[in-house]
């Protein structure tokens, strides 16, 4: 049987605790530990290892690019972090550089596997990769909103008190300022959600705030967004067919092409296997569409 070998880039916050995540879990035979500063993927790989008796089954190692040969999945963390009061966009020159090296080494040596990816901004990140690699479409997955939607379960879960694994909500769109909330379809066992606007509005801005709280309060987040991407990498080795919100290239959805944002997918062994098409209301496709705009800008600006 052939080896399933998770490659990591970028070991920083979300890297390490991704891994971390991803070798709790058993969900590689192998996981490869790439970044720029060599002794910290290794001091993390040995770390890990010692832990092996305890867990089991993976094999753990700081690797090189050249590791990224034959690996299921690459998941990119790779990038300057978010400083307290600072937009995900405000990244875009200061990651866009070192992101674009990057990819031009993993695709050296790879050409068949999945690139996740979650350096930010997630969305733009996503689209250059894609256009950089020519690979299709379904292969090149962003992390998207689905880190967003489970904030967002999460709190609508504790305001009425139910398990936020029963609660279904979506926040689609770019995982950012522009994100929206999918309140017309939110439902727990198909009864609609019955809360008052000023209880929606706090919801939705504790959900679209979260990470400058979580910065401001620690200087990173990392936790909640490595299980969102365990989440996809399951969906991904179990071939499950799973509905996550992650970023993926939109092609004439509610009129909105060629820009990657958070929507609906079906996730499977090939990566995103299908876009759901949503009945969204008319403030809702206005919504997605400013959403796009905002991120197509943003692309403009950096090609031009
Ligand atoms: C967050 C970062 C990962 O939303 O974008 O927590």
């Amino acid at each position: 049987m052939s080896k399933t070998k998770i490659v990591v880039i970028g070991v920083g916050a979300v890297g390490a605790t991704t891994a971390y995540t991803l070798l709790l879990r058993e969900r590689a035979d192998e996981l490869v530990l790439i970044d720029a500063n060599k002794d910290k993927a290794k001091g993390d790989a040995i770390d890990m290892n010692h832990g092996l008796p305890f867990v089991g089954k993976t094999k753990v190692w700081a690797g090189d690019y050249e590791d990224c040969r034959g690996a299921s999945i690459i998941v990119i963390t790779a990038g300057a972090a978010q400083r307290p009061g600072e937009s995900r966009v405000d990244l875009l020159k200061r990651n866009s550089a070192i992101f674009d090296s990057i990819i031009g080494e993993v695709l050296k040596h790879n050409d068949d596997g999945i690139l996740l990816i979650a350096s930010n901004p997630v969305d733009i990140m996503s689209y250059f990769t894609w256009q950089k690699s020519q690979w299709p479409v379904r292969r090149i997955i962003g992390s998207g909103t689905l880190l967003d939607s489970a904030r967002f379960r999460y709190l609508i879960g504790e305001e009425l008190g139910i398990d936020p694994r029963s609660v279904h909500a979506h926040i689609i769109g770019e995982h950012g300022d522009s994100e929206l909330p999918l309140w017309s379809l939110a439902n727990v066992a198909g009864t609609g959600i019955r809360l008052d606007e000023e209880k929606k509005e706090r919801i939705f801005a504790n959900t679209k705030d979260a990470a400058y709280e979580i910065i401001a309060a620690k200087g990173a987040t990392y936790y909640a967004v490595a299980l969102a991407l365990d989440r996809i990498c399951t969906a991904i080795l179990r071939d499950e067919g799973a509905v996550l919100n992650v970023s993926t290239l939109l092609r004439d959805y509610h009129g909105i092409s060629d820009v990657y944002l958070g929507v609906p997918c079906v996730v499977d062994r090939g990566g995103v296997r299908e876009v759901l098409q949503l009945d969204l209301s008319e403030r809702e496709q206005r919504e997605l569409r400013l959403s796009a705009e905002k991120l197509k800008e943003l692309i403009r600006s950096m090609e031009g």
